[in-house]
């Protein structure tokens, strides 16, 4: 069998747990569409059911507030008893479905800020402004917590879960109140380690005496802290995981972050971290507490978490985004079916992008996937058979065209693929290319394995002329045929020395010392941590005030400090002016500077492929033409570009 101890069954206490895999908790913010904000929905249940269908082992259901008065919107809260109901009806159909929950017992901290009506506990004073200072949490309210804890697993045994997890992490109150970094009281729960242990072990024994004997609790920790002044040691997590086994705590969830500082990235951490960042630390956690331990953080195939699990550094594996990517991850790689994996890419784009959005924009409802756009819509958009099979011509065959060719064919279509370089997968080989972005052309790599499994027809080295679609009369056409490079009008910018981006990512041979990139956003930065890969120094200039401002918060952070650690130098406010020989004269803030170059990197941005002659002759034919991605709108996000692909195939299967 593939992946033999990923997906062996595994005891704990009286839970049986049919596989390794785990699903972690993941906020969505679907709750807002329940009646008062804070409860199960239909689509809540839908997401699960999928996830549960799919062969995870273990659902945990989202960070759930316990306690009332700190209960923010957007959240799932197990706060009253009225929540109980919507919960066992997510357990009662995830149960039907073949899996087993877990709900994360919550009491948010700091977090909770996002609803301005609910009350921020922190363990300090905390000023946030000259007239405003958050109040330390008051001993009497921290015994309140303690007491909503105990009530709140007792609701969540009543709801039906399998298994309870005590969110200790991320700097919500538990971790707060344990961490020297961010627990500053100078009373008996302050200070030394001994009192800061205290509110945790005390809430971890609420939370046990409210359990069945039989019924495993869970524990999220960071296996340390980072960039907190006199923040946890992984020595000091060590020594309280023990007395947490004590206290009746069975299985570690090892993370890491906080939201006070940029190790928030470590929390949902990008495609620009290493994978399995927290494996060593928590291998280490888990061999002196000898406790059961699981390690999350960018484990996002069968392989790797095979591996983790041979090697013997952990007892189970959260795949948290895998499966938000893929609802069928653990069915497809138990059956070998591992071309077929649509695999998570650490772009944040769709889930913790959106996450944050949902706080504040109304028009964001949840999270969402790049790879899955019917991520929380598993049932309004489902991809169902088609009763009238089409032929489709599907023009460009990076990613977007590759997946809508792929839900084609899976709904019973017959998709023809036409690709006018010499390999499918488009921008995102590209951004495969550039150094530690590796698992973008991984999936590209995978989704074109999987177009040969399926027997789509290919067609590469083809660029479609409208004779081409005369003869062909398909169906429908999809025009996903992407965007070329800008070239500015810039004096010097057809001189020798001067390549576009992509040129450059596809591999072009080059040499020299320094590089000046001109466009400071992604494709820019990509380009300038390939050179530096390749010894050469690169100057970025960016005529905006800002640089890559179409990132997320998670992969800026990563990519700025990325760069301070590479030979790169970034200009913003700076406007290029002209090329002339070995040297890039450029405006910045109204004098002239001018910087050596062997190399001059085009990445000012895209404009959509000119397709007008294409839809002209579907238009002539009466064919329905679909224009997706970058052809519709040039430059986009990649996320929007599969959406579009994926909608497009609900439309032409109607
Ligand atoms: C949209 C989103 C919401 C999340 N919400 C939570 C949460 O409610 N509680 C929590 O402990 N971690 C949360 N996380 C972190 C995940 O549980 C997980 O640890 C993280 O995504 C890293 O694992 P992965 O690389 O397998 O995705 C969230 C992650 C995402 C993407
Ligand atoms: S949006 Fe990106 S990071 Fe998030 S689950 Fe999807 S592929 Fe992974």
């Amino acid at each position: 069998m593939p992946f033999e101890k990923l997906f062996s069954p595994i005891k704990i206490r009286d839970l049986e747990l049919k596989n390794r895999v785990v699903m972690s908790a993941m906020g969505t913010h679907e709750s807002a569409e329940s009646e008062d904000g804070k409860g199960v929905t239909d689509k809540l249940i839908a997401y699960h059911v999928a996830r549960a269908k799919g062969g995870c082992g273990l659902n945990t259901i989202e960070v759930t507030s316990i306690d009332a008065a700190s209960a923010p919107r957007g959240f799932l809260s197990i706060a009253e008893d009225k929540y109980i109901p919507g919960l066992r009806n997510l357990n009662d159909a995830v149960h039907a479905a073949g899996g087993k929950t877990c709900v994360q017992l919550w009491q948010g901290g700091l977090a909770v800020a996002s609803d301005q009506t609910v009350q921020v506990l922190v363990p300090n004073d905390m000023p946030v402004s000259a007239e405003y200072t958050i109040p330390g949490i008051t001993e009497e309210r921290l015994y309140s917590i303690i007491d909503a804890f105990q009530t709140a697993a007792k609701r969540a045994v009543e709801a039906g879960f399998d298994c309870l997890e005590f969110h200790c992490a991320h700097n919500y109150l538990p971790h707060s109140m344990l961490s020297g970094g961010l627990n500053h009281r100078t009373d008996g729960w302050g200070g030394s380690f001994e009192n800061r242990k205290k509110f945790p072990l005390a809430c971890i024994r609420a939370i046990r005496e409210s359990m069945p004997e039989g019924m495993p609790l869970l524990m999220r920790i960071g296996c340390h802290d980072d960039m907190l002044k006199g923040g946890l040691t992984l020595e000091d997590v060590i020594a309280f995981c023990k007395d947490a086994k004590e206290a009746g705590v069975d299985i570690l969830n090892i993370s890491r972050g906080n939201i006070v500082t940029d190790a928030t990235i470590y929390e949902v951490a990008p495609v620009d971290i290493p994978k399995g960042f927290n494996v060593e630390d928590a291998a280490r956690i888990r061999k002196e507490t000898g406790m059961l331990t699981m390690p999350c953080g960018r484990i996002n195939t069968p392989e790797y978490a095979e591996q983790i699990l041979q090697e013997d550094k952990a007892d189970l594996i959260v795949m948290a985004r895998a499966q938000l990517a893929d609802p069928d991850f653990c069915n497809k790689a138990q059956e070998g079916r591992l071309n077929d994996i649509r695999y998570c890419i650490g772009c944040n784009q769709g889930c913790y992008d959106y996450f944050v959005a949902s706080l504040y924009d109304p028009n964001v409802k949840h999270i969402t996937c790049m790879r899955n756009p019917a991520l929380l819509e598993e049932e309004a958009w489902a991809l169902k058979q088609t009763h009238t099979p089409k032929k489709v011509m599907v023009i460009g065959g990076g990613i977007a065209g590759i997946e809508a060719a792929l839900d084609l064919k899976k709904t019973g279509n017959e998709p023809v693929i036409f690709e006018k370089e010499n390999s499918l997968g488009g921008q995102f080989v590209l951004a495969g290319a550039a150094p530690g972005k590796s698992d973008f052309g991984y999936a590209a790599a995978k989704a074109a394995a999987n177009v040969t499994d399926q027997g789509i027809e290919v067609h590469l080295n083809t660029e479609v002329t409208p004779g081409m679609i005369e003869e062909m009369h398909p169906d429908a056409v999809i025009i996903s045929a992407g965007s070329v490079p800008i070239v500015p009008d810039i004096k010097g910018s057809g001189n020798e020395i001067v390549i576009k981006s992509h040129t450059l990512l596809e591999g072009r041979e080059i040499s020299g010392k320094t590089a000046v990139v001109i466009g400071g956003g992604l494709v820019g930065f990509e380009c300038a941590e390939y050179l530096a890969d390749k010894g050469i120094q690169a100057d970025i200039l960016e005529m905006k005030h800002e640089v890559l401002t179409e990132l997320g918060q998670l992969r800026k952070i990563a990519s700025q400090s990325s760069l301070a650690k590479l030979p790169i130098t970034v200009h913003t406010d700076t406007v290029c002016k002209a090329i002339e020989g070995n040297k890039v004269i450029a405006q910045k803030e109204g004098k002239e500077i001018s910087l050596q170059a062997d190399l001059v990197i085009m990445a000012v941005g895209t404009k959509s492929t000119e397709t007008t002659a294409l839809q002209e002759v579907c238009q002539k034919l009466g064919i329905p033409a679909y224009l997706v991605g970058d052809a519709k709108k040039a430059p986009g996000m990649a996320l929007n570009a599969i959406h579009d692909a994926y909608h497009t195939v609900l439309e032409i299967n109607q």
